[in-house]
């Protein structure tokens, strides 16, 4: 298969969107890769923590981003940094703001740019993200812009927390998407925003087996 003809699906949208959980049951039902691209930022913030890196050191966060030894496990659920699982860790919304923080550094996006670009591999892949249709894979089969108001991903999100055992304040979440929002609209590179021939889709009133079927119905028979 020519590197060119390996389909990519990329789906973009805010954080609580339902775009991870869908993009996880879509790769699998397609027997595609998975690109968690928030990872990769959420894991460069978690590492700077820890080496103590302030994040106006711009060139030290790229270093880091440049340098980070992940392993994701083959079902997509856990996320290792040197050997250790730091899934929980870096699920966090003080990560996920961090992250959004490092992520308006151009030095880092273009530190994680190749990488990503790498996942790409047979059969397919599916790019769960800010900017997968609109900078990684311009050139992505399908995009996806999933859309849901503020207040029903800030629900998502705290149900999510809950589950996981990690906890959290609802209104404390609302405001902190709200600033996440602003940040990655806002930012001068790559910004959060659809794809231009992106598919835009509200799931405020959608379950997520709704979305997967609308998407799985956006891709042409001869990828399948
Ligand atoms: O998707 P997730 O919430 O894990 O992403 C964490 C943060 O990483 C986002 O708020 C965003 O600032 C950044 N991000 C990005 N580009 C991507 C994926 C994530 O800027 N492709």
């Amino acid at each position: 298969m020519l590197e060119s003809d390996i389909p990519v699906f990329a789906i973009d949208g805010p954080s609580g969107s339902g775009k991870g959980t869908v993009s996880r049951i879509l790769a699998k039902r397609l027997g595609w890769h998975y690109l968690d691209s928030g990872a990769l930022y959420r894991l460069t913030a978690y590492e700077a923590e820890k080496q103590a890196v302030v994040l106006s050191d711009e060139a030290a966060v790229a270093k880091i981003a440049g340098s980070l030894d992940v392993h994701f496990s083959a079902d997509n659920e856990g996320v290792f940094l040197a050997g250790e699982n730091v899934n929980d860790a870096i699920r966090t919304e003080a990560c996920g703001n961090r992250a959004s923080k490092v992520a308006s550094l151009p030095a880092v996006r273009d530190a994680l740019l190749d990488w990503q670009r790498a996942f790409k591999k047979p059969p397919g892949l599916v790019a769960d993200g800010r900017d997968m249709g609109s900078v990684v894979f311009p050139h992505a089969k399908v995009k996806v812009f999933l859309t849901a108001s503020v207040e029903i991903r800030a629900e998502r999100r705290y149900a999510q927390l809950k589950a996981k055992g990690i906890g959290g304040n609802l209104d404390a979440i609302f405001n902190d998407i709200r600033e996440r929002d602003l940040r990655d609209s806002a930012r001068s590179v790559a910004p959060m925003k659809p794809a231009k021939g992106a598919v835009l889709l509200d799931t405020d009133k959608l379950s997520i087996e709704t979305v997967v079927e609308k998407l799985m119905n956006l891709l042409p028979d001869s990828t399948v």
